[in-house]
């Protein structure tokens, strides 16, 4: 092959990966950090918490379960979790959620409203899909920790 016509087919081959990492930036699985601020960081969790205890709050099926609960202490843990979770500089540092949840008697069905609820709220925050089907990604495999007992919808 001539010296020139190599070169040329180097260049495009750079070109080409190029485009592809940047397709991949644009498109692609976004990594943990990304996420965060998708979240709208710190101050976008600390608001969407806000709105999703709201939320749990005036939701009729489970809003019992909350009440005698510490609200401020639980807004600060969830907002902890949730910007660990999502790959941001926080460090939940409250019991795990076997503990946390022990005789409770929460059932699947108050597990699907409370993640309703946090669906809702990313809903109102805009909070892009990819962002919001991480979370719930991360969510989701606590429910056996959560759930201990069965309602009428088991
Ligand atoms: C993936 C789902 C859930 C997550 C990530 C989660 C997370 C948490 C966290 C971080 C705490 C605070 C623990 C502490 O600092 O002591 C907590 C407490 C609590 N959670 Fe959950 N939870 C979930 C599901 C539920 C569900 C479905 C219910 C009931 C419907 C529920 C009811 C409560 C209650 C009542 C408290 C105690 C609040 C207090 O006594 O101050 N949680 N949860």
């Amino acid at each position: 092959m001539n010296s020139k016509l190599s070169a040329s087919l180097r260049k495009s081959a750079i070109i080409g990966v190029s485009v592809g990492a940047l397709t991949f930036g644009a498109w692609g699985t976004a990594n943990a950090s990304d996420y965060y601020q998708q979240f709208g960081g710190k101050a976008g969790i600390t608001a969407l918490i806000n709105t999703f205890v709201g939320n749990v709050a005036n939701d009729p099926h489970i809003n019992y379960y909350f009440a005698h609960a510490n609200i401020p202490a639980l807004k600060f843990a969830l907002v902890n979790q949730v910007c660990m979770a999502v790959g941001g500089p926080c460090k939940y540092t409250g019991p795990n959620m076997t503990d946390a949840h022990r005789g409770m008697q929460i059932t699947t069905a108050a597990f699907n409203y409370l993640s309703q609820d946090m669906i809702n709220a990313m809903d109102a925050h805009r909070i892009p899909i990819g962002a919001q089907n991480y979370l719930l990604s991360l969510l989701a495999p606590m429910e056996p920790q959560i759930v201990t007992a069965t309602g009428p919808l088991g």
